[in-house]
């Protein structure tokens, strides 16, 4: 029998890597996927769900070698409740041992059923039942979603549940897939599960997992948990698709800080989710916004008079959290020009990377670089150095030379690029701006013709000196690509985010050559 304090306990699933990465343009590559899987172990979630690894070869890549790297959460895969879904998902996760999860998945409501699968309520709960049996052949941990379950008659929704326990299934997810629930609607359906179907008291955990269409994830997630559910599935940033996932950090911290409330604990080690946070958005290009809830650069800022006054009194007065508890320590200072590679080394270390040394070579190298630029270089210089461009590739595109003329003349740009010890180009050509005449001197070299849908410019860090990051959204024949670069000069730094999203394209468009199934009917 569990103990008060272990029914009181919440699991955190972290689906980033496999709903966050659904997210458009947000895809990651192998060795940032193993980046994010790192910093999520350090986080300590419960389960780390790797991918979809039918999906492609590239996704049953990195579910294996997480899996295989990975050592203390569970591993969890995706698969439809087909076999050939399932028996991938088996090989995927097989590294990670006793700690592999399959989830397999079906929906479930009368819209998904009617449009979607063209499939009786009986042949449903079949499915279900076989897909639960055969994930039971590979793994003892078996978790079953019933797909658009909010939207699902309540009384089918019990019978399914009921049937997928009997077969075998050890958690049973609740997905409020198209974000449609309100949170005393779905807290009652959770209730009214547990009234429903005796068997969920007796061993097996209900997870929720809520999408974030009507900006309720977060509500809707801690209702559930206030009705007897006790795993959340949840991302960093709450990227997911469309509006996104429940954000892990604002539902974890919402429990933390409201413990009186809830009385719920998790095992999350709250002081890693400002790195975790960053993390996830240099390798995705997905920029939080500054007033989000917990990570956003204004969370914890206090600009009015009124509001600085009362925390010079007292921080308890405006401040609910401490900014030390989600690891915003406020060191700033950190590396100049003479700091050698151990150094460097040191603090990437302490930021959370795991660097090889001819990586070291080249990030020490751009270190160099941008501290005989600017005096000071800060955590996130450093943050943005190591995601700004891509390490990994020989095959990526790289700026050689940049010149741009502007003012009264027609804005006009000169590019040399280099691409595995070649080079490419010279080219030039006029645009509205330098940016612009930039952009088409690129497309000229490449032959690849990129559309700019979306453009911004921030400052990574204070100062006359600071970095700018540029995030760029470019459309690439049907493939959408968000990508940044960085320098302390905002036109290279441009230059360097549209080669970062071409070199994406280029990268993906390679691997989709090799795909084995089509993404087909994906979540
Ligand atoms: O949103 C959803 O229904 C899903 C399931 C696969 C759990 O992502
Ligand atoms: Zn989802």
């Amino acid at each position: 029998m569990k103990t008060k304090q272990e029914q009181n306990r919440v699991v955190i699933f972290d689906t980033t890597l496999r709903d966050g990465e659904q997210c458009p343009g947000a895809s990651m590559g192998l060795s940032e996927k193993l980046e994010v899987a790192r910093q999520l172990e350090r986080l300590n979630v419960d389960i780390i769900e790797a991918g979809f690894p039918i999906a492609s070869p590239g996704d049953f890549e990195a579910v294996r070698a997480i899996a295989t790297q990975i050592k203390k959460p569970r591993i969890c895969g995706l698969a439809r409740c087909l076999a050939p879904d399932i028996e991938r998902c088996a090989e995927a996760v097989a590294p990670a041992g006793k700690r592999g999860r399959i989830h397999v998945f079906l929906a479930t409501s009368a819209i998904h059923r009617q449009f979607k699968l063209k499939k009786a309520k009986s042949e449903i709960i079949k499915l279900a039942v076989a897909g639960v049996k055969h994930a039971k052949k590979f793994v003892d941990d078996v978790q079953f979603s019933p797909e658009d379950a909010s939207r699902t008659e309540p009384d089918f929704l019990a019978e399914v549940v009921t049937a997928v326990i009997e077969a075998g299934a050890t958690t049973v997810n609740i997905p409020d897939t198209v974000g449609y629930a309100v949170p005393n609607e779905f807290g009652h359906l959770i209730a009214e599960l547990f009234e429903r179907v005796p068997a969920l008291s007796k061993g097996v955990t209900i997870h929720v997992h809520c999408h974030n269409d009507l900006g309720l994830a977060v509500a809707n997630s801690l209702t559930a948990v206030q009705n007897g559910a006790r795993g959340i599935e949840c991302t960093i940033n709450g990227l997911g698709e469309r509006a996104g996932n429940c954000s892990l950090e604002e539902v974890v911290m919402a429990m933390r800080t409201r413990a009186d409330a809830f009385g719920i604990t998790t095992g999350i080690n709250t002081r890693e989710i400002v790195r975790a946070s960053r993390m996830v958005s240099k390798l995705t290009g997905m920029v939080v916004q500054r007033n989000k809830a917990i990570v956003g650069a204004n969370a914890f800022a206090h600009e009015s008079g009124i509001h600085q006054h009362g925390m010079l009194s007292h921080r308890s007065t405006y401040e609910i959290m401490q900014p030390e508890d989600i690891g915003l320590t406020g060191s700033e200072l950190v590396l100049g020009k003479h700091s050698g590679r151990h150094g460097l080394a040191a603090r990437l270390k302490q930021l959370g990377y795991t660097v090889k040394p001819a990586e070291l070579e080249k990030i020490y190298a751009r270190f160099i670089e941008l501290a005989d630029k600017k005096k000071n270089v800060y955590d996130d210089d450093i943050i943005a150095l190591m995601h700004a461009e891509d390490l990994a590739g020989p095959q990526a595109f790289t700026l050689d030379y940049l010149h741009v003329s502007t003012g009264t003349v027609l804005p006009t740009a000169t590019v040399r690029l280099k691409k595995g010890g070649e080079i490419f180009g010279p080219a030039s050509a006029c645009g509205d701006g330098p940016v612009d005449a930039m952009f088409k001197a690129i497309d000229l070299i490449t032959k690849v013709s990129g559309k700019l849908l979306d453009y911004s410019l921030q400052a990574v860090t204070k100062g006359e000196d600071a970095i700018g990051e540029v995030s760029v959204s470019v459309r690439f024949g049907e493939s959408l690509v968000v990508a940044k670069g960085a320098s302390t000069d905002i036109v290279e730094a441009s230059a360097k985010a549209y080669l970062n999203s071409l070199n994406r394209y280029l990268f993906e468009k390679g691997q989709k050559k090799i795909k084995a199934q089509p993404r087909g009917d994906q979540p």
